[in-house]
């Protein structure tokens, strides 16, 4: 609890008014990311190794966007801060321990960006959502990884609207869900998406309790690859429930 503490109080300093309320989340993705460390290990080793592997044949490696960089777990980071010449994390929240790992480790070529990469206020107010419409402008631009952050994204508009009393507009999460799909195939530079599309919660009989479809019935294109991920293992939700999800990478 006091490391939390000390983390969110570090983050909430260095992090602009508007991204404040997303701290307490990433707060509580680090601390399970801690307590299933073991679990999620082969997950995040599977990511950071399709990205290797995705980078390995590139000839021009000018500027790298990671898109929902978060707690740099499943980027190679080291890999691309070497590989290229400039490294754009983008996120909603940086975690001041996040920041202070980049800093320590001397990366003088790695940028953080605030940014809310959903769509969601353009999707509300009966827009086109283009939240991938900023890479345009980016210069140079060679790689984009989407890093296991367009699960969240609907799973945050979700929460949104239901804060906001607004459940009536639940068409807008497959539109966002579409709209960070399309706007990745429709950028002219090479690009690796690593998504969880679904999950099933299940006891230890292998009864299924609950189950979702996190694309929100958006079909998801065809993976190179194909693995699952413990999210909560035993003990994380409940001592005799386990919830996996299932993750594509292309
Ligand atoms: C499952 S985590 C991904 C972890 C990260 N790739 C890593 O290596 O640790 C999802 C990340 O997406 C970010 N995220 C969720 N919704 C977002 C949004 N609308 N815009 C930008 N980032 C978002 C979260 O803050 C979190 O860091």
């Amino acid at each position: 609890m006091l490391t939390e503490a000390i983390q969110y109080a570090a983050t909430h300093a260095v992090t602009p008014k508007e991204f404040r309320p997303f701290i307490r989340s990433s707060v509580n993705l680090w601390s399970r990311a801690g307590r299933c460390a073991k679990d999620w290990a082969p997950h995040e080793e599977n990511c950071r190794a399709f990205i290797r592997e995705a980078i390995a044949g590139m000839r021009e490696c000018r500027t790298v966007v990671v898109l929902g960089s978060g707690l740099l777990r499943d980027v190679p980071i080291e890999t691309l801060a070497e590989k290229f010449d400039t490294v754009v994390l983008v996120d909603l929240v940086h975690l001041a321990s996040v920041r202070a790992w980049v800093k320590a480790r001397r990366f003088g070529n790695v940028r953080l960006i605030f940014r809310d990469l959903s769509g969601f206020d353009d999707a509300l107010a009966g827009k086109m959502p283009e939240p991938l419409a900023f890479l345009r402008r980016v210069p140079y631009l060679d790689l984009v990884v989407s890093a296991n952050v367009l699960s969240q994204i609907g799973v945050g508009a979700k929460r949104r609207l239901e804060r906001e009393n607004d459940p009536g507009k639940g068409e807008i999460l497959p539109a966002l869900i579409r709209a960070h799909l399309d706007g990745l195939a429709a950028l002219p530079c090479k690009t690796v998406l690593l998504t969880d599309t679904g999950y099933r919660v299940t006891d230890r009989e292998g009864n299924v309790l609950e189950e979702a479809d996190l694309l929100r019935g958006v079909p998801a294109p065809p993976a190179k690859q194909a693995w699952t991920w413990p999210v909560a293992p035993y003990g994380e939700l409940g001592r005799d429930c386990q919830a996996v999800h299932e993750v594509i990478a292309l």
